[in-house]
C-alpha cells in the first residue's frame, strides 16, 4: 500500500466549533479525503457530542464526504435521519446490537455506505459473517467516547487480522482506525494494514496549525515503504 492510498479522515470532535466550517475547509485545503463525524448520546458513551443538525450545517460547507460515526444506543432509530442531513456514510458498533445485519441493510437502502465499528476489546472474529455486506471496517484504537486518548497498542494484531480478513473476503473495503492516531502511531497502524487514518486532536489541536499537522501526518505516513495490505 502506497501512502497516496492511505486517507486522512480529520474528526471534527477536536475542532473549535464556533469556527467549524472554517475549521474543515482548511482540513479541506490541505488534503482532507474525508471529515468524521462522532455522533455520541451518553448512553452508548460516557459523553455527549453532536447530532443530525451539524451535518446538515457541515453539508453545504464542504464537498467532502462526511462519514458519521454512531456512538449511540439503538443506531436504527436515527438512520434516516442522518442520512437525509447530508451523511455520505453511516459507520455503526457491532457492541450492543443484536440486528446488525438488517441494520447494514437499512444503510444500504438509504444509498449510503455502511461501515461496522469495533471495540478494543471485541475481536476481528465478529466480523467474519458481516464482512462482505460493508464497504468499510472501523477498528477503534481507543475506547470510544472522547478524544485526544492515548493509542492502545495491543489493537495492532487484530488490525492486522482484519486485513487479512478483508483480503480474503472482500478487498475494497477500507480498513479505518480511530483514536490516538498521530504522527509516531499512525504509521504504525499503516504497516499493520489499515489504509484510512482518523485523526481529531494530532489535527485540530495541534500547535502548529491544522494544514502543518495535516502535513506531517502524511509526512509519517510516507516514510512507511509498503504495508501488509
Ligand atoms: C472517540 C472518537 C474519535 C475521536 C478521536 O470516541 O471516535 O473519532 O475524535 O480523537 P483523537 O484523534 O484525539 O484520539
Ligand atoms: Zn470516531
Amino acid at each position: 500500500m502506497d501512502k497516496d492510498a492511505v486517507k486522512l479522515a480529520p474528526s471534527i470532535l477536536a475542532a473549535d466549533f464556533a469556527r467549524l466550517g472554517e475549521q474543515v475547509k482548511e482540513a479541506e485545503k490541505a488534503g482532507a479525503d474525508r471529515i468524521h463525524v462522532d455522533v455520541m448520546d451518553g448512553h452508548f458513551v460516557p459523553n455527549i457530542s453532536i447530532g443530525p443538525v451539524v451535518i446538515q450545517s457541515l453539508r453545504p460547507a464542504t464537498p467532502l464526504p462526511l462519514e458519521t460515526h454512531l456512538m449511540i444506543s439503538d443506531p436504527d432509530l436515527y438512520l434516516e435521519e442522518f442520512a437525509e442531513a447530508g451523511s455520505d456514510s453511516l459507520l455503526v458498533h457491532w457492541e450492543g446490537n443484536n440486528n446488525l445485519h438488517r441494520t447494514v441493510q437499512r444503510i444500504k437502502a438509504l444509498g449510503k455506505r455502511a461501515g461496522i465499528v469495533i471495540n478494543p476489546a471485541t475481536p476481528a472474529s465478529v466480523l467474519e459473517e458481516i464482512l462482505q455486506d460493508v464497504d468499510q471496517v472501523l477498528v477503534m484504537t481507543v475506547n470510544p467516547g472522547f478524544g485526544g486518548q492515548h493509542f492502545i497498542s495491543t489493537t495492532l494484531p487484530k488490525i492486522r487480522r482484519v486485513r487479512q480478513m478483508i483480503d480474503e473476503i472482500k478487498p475494497g473495503c477500507d480498513l479505518e482506525v480511530d483514536g490516538g492516531i498521530d504522527a509516531k502511531t499512525a504509521p504504525l497502524t499503516m504497516e499493520a494494514g489499515a489504509n484510512v487514518l482518523v485523526a481529531g486532536s494530532a489535527i485540530f489541536s495541534a500547535k502548529e496549525g491544522i494544514a502543518a499537522a495535516m502535513q506531517r501526518l502524511r509526512a509519517a505516513v510516507g516514510k512507511v515503504k509498503s504495508g501488509t495490505g
